[in-house]
């Protein structure tokens, strides 16, 4: 479940391209966060994909006539278009788009978005050169200028065997997208969060790193949250393999140094600071321009301390930072909170393999300056991500009053 999604409605528009197959992912993924969604197809969608596959997945009946006794569009024609949270129409045709800009209502997805009140996203999907046809261009304008999002089209190989911008955009960045519109009068809204992210990288030579563990599915999980709940969210993230999260200000760092640099200057005007980074406690001293050779039998490697870039961040900001630990975890995390003048920490025990690095889920204790104790049973880490949020939500109305 995706809170932000949860018993939201949406109208899930669906017309005749042949990325509709594409749209039976993203039916199912919005239906797997628990929002409830409506499928209207156009006559041609049906040709792609049937009706029976998307009613398949999201358990409700699909709309296709606007005159089929069965529908509950044929009542009453609007009911979609009111009860609905968000509308998306993804795969979006050109023929669709031009229809919607012109203001046309003769079938049920283009009377439903005449009649909403609701933001609209439409992904286009078409040809390359339909695409950059000026009608096209002109329509897709037309709408952003109304408030429409328009999220796409992709880049990469087309139905037409080409290659051209046209390609449906791929259901993560449409389910960013509507998770950023869906929460954002969330209970974040009007404040800034920045969160860092991934193990840093300390080069040795022009090859080599010293890093660790960490897979950054944390400090992205707290980010996707955050901006789920209206936040302005500043992610400062050491490489990782994890795709930028849509509608989150992606700062890409490699170092410590680079990473305290950028946390710095984000935080300036932020009210948190949430450290999900593993940050390297020591860098080579010298990165050696050139490869370095294997001209002897063993090597010593002189490390020098990086600075600390939770204790170094100070101002009127609520800081959160994450403790790892094999052993004496609440103890290590509450001393390491003192140290480092933290209003939260979050401790978990990398010793156990439910809640070790690269595991989606974590078992993790939070701790509070005041002495409050949270010991969460293990779950996955986009909850954990929206718990440690509650509290600094908390924390920054404490801040604020
Ligand atoms: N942290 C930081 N700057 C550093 C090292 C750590 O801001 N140079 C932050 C981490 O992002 C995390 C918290 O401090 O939120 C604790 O990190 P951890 O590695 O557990 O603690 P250390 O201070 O490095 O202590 P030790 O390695 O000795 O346990």
């Amino acid at each position: 479940m995706i809170p932000v999604l949860d018993k939201k409605h949406i109208v899930l528009g669906v017309t005749g391209s042949i990325a509709c197959y594409k749209a039976l992912d993203l039916a199912s993924k919005l239906t797997q966060g628990g929002a409830l969604v409506d499928v209207v197809m156009t006559q041609s969608a049906t040709r792609f994909v049937t009706p029976l596959a998307f009613g398949g997945i999201t358990h409700q009946p699909v709309v296709i006539d606007l005159f089929d006794p069965q529908s509950e569009l044929s009542v009453e024609h609007v009911a979609l278009a009111e009860r609905a949270d968000l509308l998306v129409v993804a795969p979006a045709t050109a023929n669709s788009i031009a229809k919607m800009a012109l203001g046309l209502a003769d079938d049920p997805l283009t009377t439903t978005l005449l009649a909403t009140m609701a933001p609209v996203i439409v992904a286009p999907a078409m040809d390359g050169h339909m695409y950059e046809n000026a009608a096209v261009q002109e329509n897709l304008k037309k709408l952003r200028d109304r408030g429409v999002t328009i999220v796409g089209p992709d880049e990469g190989y087309l139905a037409s065997g080409k290659m051209g911008k046209g390609r449906l955009v791929e259901t993560p960045e449409l389910m960013g997208h509507i998770r950023a519109i869906l929460g954002k009068d969330g209970d974040l809204a009007g404040s800034t969060i920045v969160v860092s992210a991934g193990g840093t990288q300390e080069p040795l030579d022009p090859a080599r790193i010293i890093t660790n563990q960490s897979s950054g599915k944390m400090g992205y999980a707290l980010a996707e949250a955050a901006r789920d709940r209206g936040a302005r969210t500043v992610l400062v993230t050491a490489p990782t393999s994890l795709p930028d999260p849509v509608a989150v200000e992606v700062v890409r760092v490699q170092t410590a140094l680079e990473m305290r640099d950028q946390v710095f200057k984000a935080t300036a005007n932020a009210q948190a600071l949430v450290m999900a980074a593993a940050v390297a406690d020591y860098r080579p001293r010298l990165a050696s321009p050139q490869k370095l050779k294997k001209d002897s039998d063993s090597m010593t490697l002189e490390l020098t301390r990086n600075p600390d870039i939770l204790t170094e961040t100070t101002g009127p900001i609520v800081k959160v930072g994450f403790a790892a630990e094999s052993q004496d975890l609440a103890q290590n995390a509450r001393e390491k909170m003192a140290r480092k003048g933290l209003d939260l920490i979050v401790a978990n025990d990398i010793t156990d393999p439910e809640s070790g690095f690269g595991s989606d889920s974590n078992k993790v204790l939070i701790l509070g300056k005041n002495g409050q104790v949270e010991d969460l049973p293990l779950m996955p880490k986009e909850a954990v991500a929206h718990r440690v949020l509650d509290r600094v939500r908390d924390l920054m109305a404490a801040e604020k009053g």
